[in-house]
């Protein structure tokens, strides 16, 4: 059943956070609804603009129309991950996503307002949600200074002010992730001070936490153990997701595992049957493997087990 993200957010706000998962193609489809329904957990399936371009645009989206009538016990939402402006009036003329994200981020304040705004009144007109970045996400290395680190992240009376404006219905802050599978070095990590600050200034309101995926450390040694060379890869703590969750945190962008999961089984299939060349093989092996993370991920988030209640309220 698709439903609207708000529900979700609803439900989940103060005690776990929803899991939103990228996904790009048949196989991960199928492992995430396994995944999701293994678990008991409703979710968010996130298309990305690279995603929708991969292949056709309405290819993801007629995926997610037959996973709906095969997994017919499966609640989610369906939500662009980091649209442009022309990619959210896509999506959202398309009446098929329950949210659009608009990323104007890297504007300045007054452009990031003034889009996010244009593109809040054009998705409400249609009932569709919105969420909207506001700071800089992004790598910071170890020479970059506080000051200039603490520059990027979400300023929490900037954030009360541009959800007053723009009417955003949730908000992407920077606290201190970035994307990819190289997050952090030295004694960096999740600004919880500064989560704190905007819990504060914005009590209720759903926060959004990108660049989740924590890059487990046994899946980079499978990868390099089997060819591949990700050297120094880290990420965010599974165990600080309760906490997020506590201090506002209601979605939790998950990408990069998944990937990572996708890399050592075909990494290690291929290594180990180097006469086989049946793409199903290690197309099987990965369906299964996802949905076994996607249900770990669920677990650490606290979505799992709460499939009935999202039913329920939906
Ligand atoms: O934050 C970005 C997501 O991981 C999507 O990545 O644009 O390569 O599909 P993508
Ligand atoms: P990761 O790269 O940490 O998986 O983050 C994904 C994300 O934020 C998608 O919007
Ligand atoms: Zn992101």
């Amino acid at each position: 059943m698709i439903v609207t993200t708000t529900k979700l957010f609803e439900l989940a706000y103060g005690k776990f956070a929803i899991g939103a998962y990228n996904i790009n193609n048949l196989e991960q489809c199928m492992g995430l609804f396994r995944g999701n329904l293994d678990s008991q957990a409703p979710f968010i399936i996130q298309i990305s603009k690279g995603a929708r371009s991969y292949t056709h645009k309405l290819m993801l989206e007629a995926l997610i129309r037959a996973a709906n009538g095969v997994f017919s016990d499966a609640v989610f939402a369906v939500h662009l991950d980091h649209g442009d402006e022309k990619t959210c009036m896509d999506c959202i003329e398309s009446d098929f996503y329950s949210s659009v994200m608009i990323d104007a981020s890297h504007e300045p304040y007054a452009k990031n307002v003034e889009i996010t705004r244009r593109i809040v009144q054009a998705a409400h007109g249609r009932g569709i949600v919105v969420e909207a970045e506001l700071g800089q996400l992004g790598g910071v290395e170890e020479h970059v200074s506080v000051a200039e680190a603490d520059a990027k992240l979400t300023d929490p009376d900037q954030a009360k002010d541009f959800v007053a404006r723009t009417g955003c219905d949730s908000l992407a802050c920077a606290i201190g992730t970035s994307h990819g599978a190289y997050k952090f070095s030295g004694s960096q990590g999740v600004r919880f001070d500064v989560l704190a600050e905007i819990q504060k200034r914005l009590p209720g309101y759903p926060l959004v936490m990108h660049g989740s995926s924590s890059v487990p450390q046994e899946e980079v040694a499978r990868i390099n153990a089997a060819g591949g060379k990700l050297r120094g890869a880290k990420g965010v703590d599974e165990d600080v997701f309760a906490q997020a969750a506590q201090l506002g945190v209601t979605k939790v962008n998950i990408d990069t595992d998944g990937r990572l999961v996708w890399t050592r089984v075909h990494r290690e299939f291929f290594l180990q049957n180097p006469e086989k060349f049946d793409l199903r093989d290690p197309g099987k092996t990965f369906m299964t493997e996802y949905a076994n993370f996607i249900a770990h991920k669920n677990h650490k988030l606290g979505s799992a087990g709460q499939l009935a209640a999202a039913r329920a309220a939906a």
